[in-house]
């Protein structure tokens, strides 16, 4: 199939005209062409009207534009563009202003190359570390995924190329990815799988949301009108398109006035026929089918007003830009007796004689597999990188073969030459991870070990030479059974293309590393999370773990984790001080003084996390709230002021359906990790009210509770107290508390309990009337 991919009408002025307007002209058949796919990386044009055909394409962390044989896997071959780092990389740099600079150039790619739409960022919660798929998202962390995601989209879409949310919602898994029922309860769904997306939607207003293939709670995201509207339009005020993740489709008819606008890819007509016919006989409403049209106008008057057929970019700088990343990216898990940085050659040497040991160091693993598969303009080895900045003294030895797992006489050689190359070398750097077949788009992962001979090497490495290093390069995370004894280790995920000279450059010291781990490195699949719960059954996942995803499972429980969320080393040190915290109606400033105390420059990545140890509704011990990534010269000190917005405070409350803000007195902690708190505060938070109608089930607690009905309960409960001779019969604690959960319509008819069903019913009306105090003693 070939693509169009310019414009096939070039009307002046289209982009300016009312989209109701242009809408208001077209047939229905030709309303209804707009609502799917040309081809594959297309929308349709109607030229009569002068709407033009648009571009959408592959995402999330490169351009991957096909214009010969099209697919969505990441089959066919597409135009060289630059491969940045994927979301795995990014979500560990914990910095909005690096994701909005890779936004921008990400656009500027896909503006040179005729684009529109730019299909990502990806989103979706980390839920288990076996979800094939983890590489392309950024974090277990809500508020993670929410402010980086937001910054790539501003980036982005400031070049005039819409983004593409995705994959909303719920798809935490590839296995029976396009049937299966994610059933999440809704505390979980509100507070962790849609809080990324609505802060997104709210602050970067992307121009289209793809849904997911999944169902949530027994419903296709693609049809889900409580999911596409309700949510996504009504409270969030989403005013761009919907496009259905490629194939989502299942009842399009039911999908398009649910939310669904656009369907892609092609569906050959026979969808919009489908819609067609139901205007016709009456089951669509004409009115549902125009309000998709119009939006759909709308996205292509937008990517008509952003593209520039002229539009270039610069590929050097881009690259320069992708190994930038790859290097913020890159987390220093360990480091013990400062064994890194190495020394690199100076003007007056080589650097340290290095070993550098693993074909992924010479065949490197630097992006997924799927639909994200971008072909890089150029291609960067640690090893060629390596050999630059040490000047001389450079071996290598393969170690492994990528593909292999099992010792033979072949795997042996290369385990032989690799010990010889260690024990000559003043340190060992190996480069280790997982093979590419581990871990793809489309299915999931089955444990998460490095391969057999991977493991083993570490092992005789360590023996010829204790200076070892090793390097991760994985999309999700490996258990790590060497950690305490191997004395650094660099997790360097799936760096792009510039990946290998990003890892050398924290190698050496070029960059001093700040990348934190934006999830946690379990010690065993088993601990994890989602472990019993993963991937389901006959259809249906259940999130069995509930709020429980990530850091908040392993503080809720109090388990060992090998690192946790927001660990990271740097070649400095940096002190905590003066933390203060202030209130307002919007939120909290949390503001602390940091000191680089070591004697190098270096990046610090500040969290705040915060708690309610007295909540009334199921929390975790600690949730990041805020963080910030700040430079710090040698010897400098800041301070940093990182803001919690009151709405990230918030719990969904399941009651009332409505996002709450608890009162009380929370813990405010400032920290380098998840487990690496360096200050402690508490602020005191005005709740939001929450009123509850009382009815004859309400308990007594509750009507107690009840500014109006509970003097009233008391008064009377007194009096009845007072009657039977024992006046601290009801206020006695044990009794307080068995009375506090009985119904209060059931006191009816209780022997020595001399309370009619209709006093209690005008004690009821009275409190939900809100009556006055003379009414409440009546
Ligand atoms: C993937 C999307 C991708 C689309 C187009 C789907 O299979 O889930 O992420 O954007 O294909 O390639």
């Amino acid at each position: 199939m070939t693509d169009t991919l310019e414009p096939t009408t070039d009307q002046a002025g289209f982009a300016r005209r009312d989209a109701a307007e242009i809408v208001a002209e077209l047939t229905l058949e030709e309303k209804a062409s707009l609502t799917s796919g040309a081809s594959f990386w297309t929308t349709k044009a109607v030229e009569r009207a002068g709407v033009p055909s648009i571009v959408l394409t592959d995402g999330p962390h490169g351009v991957r534009l096909q214009r010969g044989s099209a697919d969505h896997l990441g089959i066919g071959d597409s135009v060289p563009a630059t491969c940045f780092p994927p979301a795995v990389a990014l979500g560990s740099t914990f910095d909005p202003e690096l994701l909005e600079r890779v936004g921008r150039a990400l656009g500027e790619e896909a503006r040179a190359e005729g684009v529109g739409v730019l299909l990502g960022p990806g989103i979706n919660i980390k839920r288990s570390p076996l979800c094939g798929r983890n590489f392309e998202y950024l974090s277990e962390d809500p508020i993670v995924s929410g402010a980086l995601g937001a910054a790539l989209v501003r980036g982005l879409q400031s070049q005039g190329v819409g983004a593409s949310l995705k994959h909303f919602a719920a798809n935490n898994q590839e296995h029976d990815r396009m049937r299966a029922s994610s059933d999440v309860d809704p505390r979980p769904l509100r507070e962790i799988y849609l809080r990324g997306f609505q802060r997104v939607v709210e602050d970067a207003q992307p121009w289209t949301v793809m849904c997911s293939y999944n169902r949530i709670n027994g419903v296709y995201a693609s049809e889900d009108p409580w999911l596409l509207t309700s949510v996504l339009r009504d409270e969030w005020g989403f005013d761009g398109v919907v496009v259905s993740d490629w194939g989502a489709v299942n009842d399009r008819v039911a999908g398009l006035p649910a939310g669904l606008d656009l369907e892609m890819p092609a569906s050959d007509g026979r969808t919009d026929a489908q819609l067609v016919a139901a205007v016709r006989d009456g089951r669509l409403d004409e009115a549902a089918l125009d309000v998709a049209v119009r939006r759909a106008v709308e996205l292509a008057q937008r990517a008509t007003a952003g593209a520039d057929a002229d539009a270039t970019y610069d590929v050097d700088a881009h690259h320069l830009l992708a190994r930038e990343a790859a290097a913020r990216g890159a987390v220093l898990l360990r480091n013990e007796g400062g064994l890194l940085p190495l020394a690199p050659a100076t003007g007056s040497g080589n650097g340290q004689n290095v070993a550098v040991i693993g074909e992924f160091a010479r065949t490197p693993r630097y992006q997924g597999a799927g639909s994200s598969l971008i072909n890089p303009t150029r291609l960067d080895t640690a090893l060629a990188a390596i050999e630059e900045q040490a000047g001389a003294g450079v071996v290598f030895a393969p170690g492994f073969a990528i593909d292999a797992n099992d010792a033979d006489a072949e795997a042996s050689a290369l385990v032989d030459e690799a010990v010889a190359a260690a024990a000559a070398a003043d340190v060992a750097v190996l480069f280790l991870g997982l093979p590419a077949a581990h871990e793809s788009e489309g299915f999931d992962r089955e444990h998460l070990r490095l391969p057999g001979n991977q493991l083993a090497l570490v092992d005789a490495v360590l023996e010829a030479n204790p200076n070892t290093v090793v390097v991760l390069a994985n999309g999700g995370v490996v258990e790590l059974p060497f950690a305490d004894r191997v004395p650094a280790i660099l997790e360097g995920w799936l760096g792009g293309q510039a990946g290998g000279s990003g890892i050398a450059d924290v190698l050496y010291g070029v960059v001093n590393p700040s990348g934190r781990l934006a999830e946690t490195i379990p010690l065993r699949l088993e601990d994890t999370p989602a472990f019993l719960d993963f991937p389901g059954e006959f259809g249906h996942v259940r999130y069995g773990e509930g709020l429980f995803v990530g850091y908040r499972w392993y503080d809720a429980r109090d388990a060992a984790v090998r690192y946790p969320f927001g660990h990271g080393l740097s070649y400095t040190t940096f002190a905590y001080s003066g933390l203060s915290i202030e209130r307002d109606a919007s939120g909290l400033t949390v503001r602390v003084t940091v000191e680089n105390t070591g004697s190098r420059d270096g990046r610090e990545v500040v969290q705040v996390y915060t708690g309610l140890a007295a909540s009334t509704v199921q929390r975790a011990p600690r949730e990041l709230k805020g963080f910030a990534s700040v430079e710090l010269a040698a010897g400098e000190s800041r301070e940093v002021s990182i803001a919690v917005r009151r709405e990230d405070l918030a719990y969904w409350d399941t009651r009332v359906d409505r996002w709450v803000v608890e009162g009380g007195e929370l813990t405010v902690e400032v920290g380098a990790s998840s487990r690496d708190i360096r200050l402690t505060g508490t602020a005191a938070i005005d709740g939001d009210a929450v009123r509850l109608p009382l009815t004859m089930e309400s308990s007594i607690g509750d009507v107690m509770a009840d500014p109006i009905a509970g003097p009233a309960a008391a008064a009377a409960l007194a009096g009845l107290a007072a009657g039977m001779g024992d006046t601290d019969v009801f206020t006695d604690e044990g009794m307080a508390k068995m009375m506090g959960s009985f119904p209060i319509g059931r006191l009816v008819g209780f022997p020595g309990i001399p309370v009619s069903y209709e006093q209690i019913e005008q004690l009821i009306a009275a409190a939900n009337a809100g009556a006055g105090p003379a009414d409440r003693t009546a």
